[in-house]
């Protein structure tokens, strides 16, 4: 794979969450013109992807892959142009199989070919699929897909798109630089059940919970990917909160798939807090993990650089909670990256993230209400 593309998560957009292959033009300027005049762009976020439904349902002649004419009239190539002038990065979708989820032509026998493709349209992210892949191994498919990207030669992000039933996280790290970990994500935050239409749908917390001990495979340049935000797309505010703070505290790619021409006030101040999003970015690049689940609450903890840590409490029930976390009692330990916090020998300042607030020190019990599926952040510093 091209390496240091992507030490820090990826941010962006993609256009699948909101509008499935109801893709054009129009929607992609509107998204990049957005992405910039919000302050989304200022945050971070700086990719913008297209899903599956870019291409016409057959390769030409050649063999090569064609950007829909009729949703890009004016061409992909000056597509990439515009939002290259923004001075955001553009990435396309394909998939390992012989046709796309959506039935579009895969790459299966075209990886060479393709890789030129995306190579001369000067594009920075490729997503890769795993639709239609009957009698092919996750890991070579990948990897030669990775091999042709490399020998098309303009560095691209490489997004492997498996969801997990292969273990990419074993094998992934020299391949690609970051990974989905699950079936695809539904606006729906505790849900037991999987979306009725959708088998392959997954409440947002319900692939925190499978995927939350394949932590150590994670970090720079080769991420756990969550899949793509929900954030403003039909959850409660607190439950937008909740997802948006998961997602950073497991250092997870923070791809926004809401459309930005509908976005609220409150989703956009969701999106782009930017404490909550340095938490995502930090340098050490660690994924968080679960300290305790007690009585509905669950206290996540995210070693940072310099010696900082992030807590999360998360309300899973449905009613409001009192938390007292009383610091001197706990000593944190980060076995998989050796850290270690002991509140007994050593003081943070305390910050609450989505207060904006400054709370004073781990020598006190600190102590909130939090209600249903609400989340506090704390940023402890020395
Ligand atoms: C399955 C992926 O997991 C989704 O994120 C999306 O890319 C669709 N395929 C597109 O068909």
């Amino acid at each position: 794979k091209f390496k240091d593309l992507a030490n820090t998560p990826p941010m962006g957009w993609n256009s699948w969450n909101t509008f499935e292959t109801h893709i054009d033009e129009k929607l992609v300027k509107e998204t990049a013109d957005i992405m910039v005049a919000s302050g989304m762009a200022a945050a971070g976020y700086n990719y913008i992807v297209l899903d599956d439904g870019w291409m016409t349902r057959e390769r030409d002649k050649d063999g090569n892959l064609v950007p829909d004419p009729q949703k890009f009239p004016s061409g992909m190539k000056a597509l990439i142009e515009y939002v290259h002038s923004k001075g955001l990065k553009f990435g396309l979708y394909n998939c390992a199989g012989t046709k796309t989820c959506a039935g579009y032509p895969g790459t299966r026998g075209y990886e060479y070919q393709d890789a030129r493709f995306y190579a001369s349209l000067n594009i920075d992210f490729l997503k890769y699929d795993w639709c239609n892949t009957q009698g092919i191994t996750a890991k070579e498919a990948y990897a030669t897909m990775s091999n042709a990207l490399k020998t098309a030669g303009k560095p691209i992000v490489f997004s492997l798109c498996e969801w997990g039933d292969n273990q990419p996280w074993e094998w992934g790290e020299p391949i690609g630089n970051l990974w989905r970990v699950s079936g695809d994500i539904y606006p729906c935050f505790d849900c037991e059940h999987k979306h009725p239409e959708n088998w392959s749908s997954w409440g947002v917390m319900k692939i925190v919970e499978i995927r939350k001990d394949i932590r150590k495979y994670s970090g720079p340049d080769h991420w756990n990917d969550f899949d793509m935000l929900e954030v403003g797309n039909g959850m409660t505010f607190a439950e937008d909160k909740s997802h948006f703070t998961m997602w950073s505290m497991l250092a997870s790619p923070l791809i926004a798939g809401n459309d930005f021409r509908k976005m609220s006030k409150e989703t956009l101040s969701i999106l782009t807090n930017k404490e909550i999003i340095a938490i995502n970015q930090d340098k050490l690049g660690i994924q968080a993990f679960r300290y305790s689940s007690e009585d509905g609450i669950e206290t996540w903890v995210k070693p940072l650089s310099d010696g900082n840590w992030a807590i999360t409490f998360l309300n899973r029930s449905d009613i409001t909670k009192k938390i007292n976390f009383d610091f001197k009692k706990h000593t944190i330990k980060d076995a998989d990256f050796n850290h270690e916090a002991n509140f007994q020998k050593q003081t943070f300042k305390i910050k609450d993230l989505w207060k904006n607030k400054e709370t004073g020190t781990t020598k006190k019990a600190f102590t909130a209400e939090i209600g249903s599926h609400d989340v506090v952040v704390l940023k402890l510093s020395k």
